[in-house]
């Protein structure tokens, strides 16, 4: 086995909290009816974007992750109740400028001074990644931030993987690949990624052929699991 060379990251759900738009919605006044669903339409709307990035690349019908994000949402709002214009407005703003998790920008910077690249892998699009990133105040810390886009397909697809080797020049096993998706990890797993699964939502092991070979509850050891695989 290779020493690991960088670390590749998901980005919604791994680094940025997917549910802030609707948290923050659900907190701020004059949405009182909001805030009791805000769980439920966060939940179906994480949901109903994954499933349609499935969905899009069975079919061959690839549309950004944008217009994913907005039918995913439309479809969220509705089911609960829920769909109002401003409503909609006020969500898809907020989710340009999501929330990292509280332990990314350690963890990066802890990363950067190990001479470890760290990276940025997603579905998202160049755009939306280049927003959460900035918000996040971590593109310092980063040495790429490649987007599904560059493909035209959604993970867990290997043409998606393929763009971490065309981009930083590694092999499969110099990667280190960390998703809080268990589908990801399974995906990336598969592929021939070291792969840390960041099960933020304690779930079971996802019955995918790919098995991640590392579990942690969050991000705070990983500065630690790539100490010993450097060693
Ligand atoms: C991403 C989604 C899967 O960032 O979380 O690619």
């Amino acid at each position: 086995m290779s020493a690991i060379r960088a670390c590749v990251f998901d980005a919604y759900g791994t680094l940025f909290d997917v549910n802030a738009a609707a948290r923050e919605v659900a907190g701020k006044p004059g949405h009182e009816t909001f805030a009791l669903v805000w769980q439920q339409v966060a939940q179906d709307w994480r949901a109903k974007t994954l499933q349609y990035t499935w969905l899009r690349t069975i079919t061959g019908d690839y549309v950004d992750f944008w217009k994913i994000t907005e039918e995913a949402l439309d479809w969220a709002l509705e089911a609960s109740d829920q769909a109002e214009p401003e409503l909609r407005e006020l969500l898809l703003g907020l989710f340009w400028s999501l929330k990292a998790y509280p332990e990314v920008r350690p963890v990066l910077q802890a990363l950067k001074d190990r001479d470890v690249p760290a990276a940025i892998l997603s579905n998202g699009t160049k755009e939306m990644l280049a927003a959460a990133v900035d918000t996040a105040g971590v593109g310092d810390s980063l040495a790429a931030v490649m987007s599904v886009e560059d493909v035209g397909t959604y993970k867990p697809a290997p043409q998606v993987y393929d763009l971490v080797g065309e981009t930083l020049g590694l092999d499969r096993d110099e990667v280190l690949f960390v998703s809080s998706n268990g589908w990801d990890a399974a995906g990336a797993a598969g592929y021939g990624f070291d792969t840390l699964w960041v099960n933020r939502a304690r779930e079971p092991v996802d019955r995918l052929p790919g098995k991640p070979r590392r579990i942690a509850a969050d991000l705070r050891g990983l500065p630690g699991i790539v100490a010993e695989l450097q060693a």
